[in-house]
């Protein structure tokens, strides 16, 4: 059982790479962590004022949770990995960017990197979720509020539209409903927030909020 172990690995570190923090030092803009929400997230860098830094960040993000994923998709069965080692991946490349290996296990909340799995176990899948953060995200602008009922959303899809537009995999349920509850759970300040009224608002600067 070698090869499971060394995708599970590999995905944890791609995971790993914090790139609100690489794409910030890349671009000459202060730490994330040093400002805002201090999360090394693509919301916390647009806080920055460098919309396209955050884009990279959120593109980035999403992708090293796509991509393993999907790697072990098209080539896992010509190794024998499975479905099983399909949701340790897209658990170990969310878990990466919540630990990150490299930037002392102090990472972000997991939303781009859940995306992207979501959009590496299927498409429809990632999409519907994502069309679920716009439209929260649109009528509230709260990112972290967008963030939670999406995440709420997933597993509700992916159940629901089983036998439909595909079939749900034990280990893949397992695996996204680990990611909900984690993603969740790093957003606990921002829902002591959203209940205060204190949390920032989308396409607002700090100094115009009321
Ligand atoms: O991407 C994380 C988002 O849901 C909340 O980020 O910086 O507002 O805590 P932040």
């Amino acid at each position: 059982a070698l090869y499971p172990v060394i995708a599970v690995v590999a995905a944890y570190l791609i995971g790993s790479l914090s790139f609100a923090v690489i794409v910030s030092r890349v671009m000459g803009l202060h730490d994330p962590r040093t400002y805002g929400s201090g999360n090394p997230g693509a919301t916390n860098v647009l806080r920055s004022g460098s919309k396209p830094a955050a884009v990279m960040t959120l593109l980035l993000d999403a992708l090293k949770g796509f991509v393993p994923v999907l790697l072990v998709k098209v080539f896992g069965e010509q190794f024998g990995l499975g479905d099983n080692t399909l949701a340790l991946v897209g658990l170990a490349a969310f878990l990466g960017h919540l630990y990150p290996v490299f930037f002392g296990f102090k990472g972000g909340k997991g939303v781009a990197t859940a995306l992207g799995v979501l959009l590496g176990i299927s498409g429809w899948l990632g999409l519907a979720t994502a069309l679920t953060w716009v439209i929260v995200a649109v009528f509230f602008r709260y990112s972290s509020l967008a963030a939670l009922i999406a995440s709420i959303f997933a597993p509700v899809y992916y159940v629901l539209c089983s036998g439909i537009v595909w079939d749900a995999e034990p280990p893949i349920t397992t695996a996204i409903v680990v990611m909900a509850i984690l993603l969740v759970w790093r957003h606990r300040e921002n829902i002591q927030r959203l209940i205060a009224g204190k949390e920032s608002r989308l396409g607002k600067k700090k100094a115009e909020e009321s």
